[in-house]
């Protein structure tokens, strides 16, 4: 293997011609200093296979359009170095989800049950003046409110991979922690009722995946093991 170079195997998957053309394609690419996962995927696009496909948008962890499986573990592709791996990096789409092409994954059903719990603020009566929030307010909220959506939990987490359709998800649950511990907000009582069932927060196992692959380390499980809590209390 040459120097300052890295092989990319990647998930090949059309679906033009659905279940005969999966499989795994290798290109070797020229490493930078800094140069990133999503950098070595453009790499590729541009100068040998213009028909992959890979979602980005921002390049900055900011959109979370670009999460991929990354030797078996979800990551962002602009957030992280190629340099992080040596001889070759097995890029695959998000586990437990319909791939749209490649390593582009569908992630309709997460944002369906993301719309279920209410994700915005619902204020308390007519706000006639600017809701000032203190630092001990968005103390609360914090790391939470730093949710880029990007599924990466939903992906790590093998209670959404194997019940895809009986779990709200990780993603949806901490959206209810960020806006039910908002001292502006009067929803939580609203969203409790949406994911205190069996598909929501008592599906958790506590496996904790979710908060270990989590790019922006928001406590997940913390997170939902509150809102249990709160089902009782509140
Ligand atoms: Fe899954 Fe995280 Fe619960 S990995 S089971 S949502 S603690």
């Amino acid at each position: 293997m040459p120097e300052n170079t890295i092989n990319l195997k990647i998930f090949r998957f059309d679906p033009e011609n659905a279940g005969l053309d999966t499989h795994y394609q290798t290109y070797t690419v020229k490493t930078e200093p800094g140069m990133t996962v999503l950098e070595a995927l453009f790499d590729i696009l541009d100068n040998q296979d213009g028909t992959l496909a890979f979602r980005y948008s921002c390049r900055w962890g900011i959109c979370g359009s670009c999460a991929v499986s990354l030797n078996g573990k979800c990551r962002l592709a602009c957030n992280t170095q190629v340099s992080d791996y040596s001889d070759t990096l097995t890029i695959e789409p998000l586990p437990g989800l319909d791939i749209i092409k490649d390593i582009v994954v569908d992630l309709e059903p997460f944002f369906e049950n993301y719309r279920k719990i209410k994700p915005y603020l619902v204020p308390k009566g007519t706000p006639d003046k600017e809701n000032i929030q203190m630092q001990e307010d968005v103390n609360l909220i914090e790391p939470h409110v730093k949710c880029i959506l990007c599924a990466i939990c939903e992906a790590s987490c093998p209670v959404s991979w194997t019940s895809r359709e009986k779990y709200i998800g990780p993603m949806a649950l901490t959206k209810v922690y960020r806006f039910n511990r908002d001292t502006r907000d009067s929803g939580g009582k609203e969203r409790l009722e949406i994911v205190g069932d069996e598909t929501g927060v008592w599906r958790c196992r506590t496996i904790f995946r979710c908060t270990e692959y989590c790019p922006k380390k928001i406590p997940i499980t913390e997170a939902i093991q509150f809102l249990k809590r709160r089902y009782f209390t509140d």
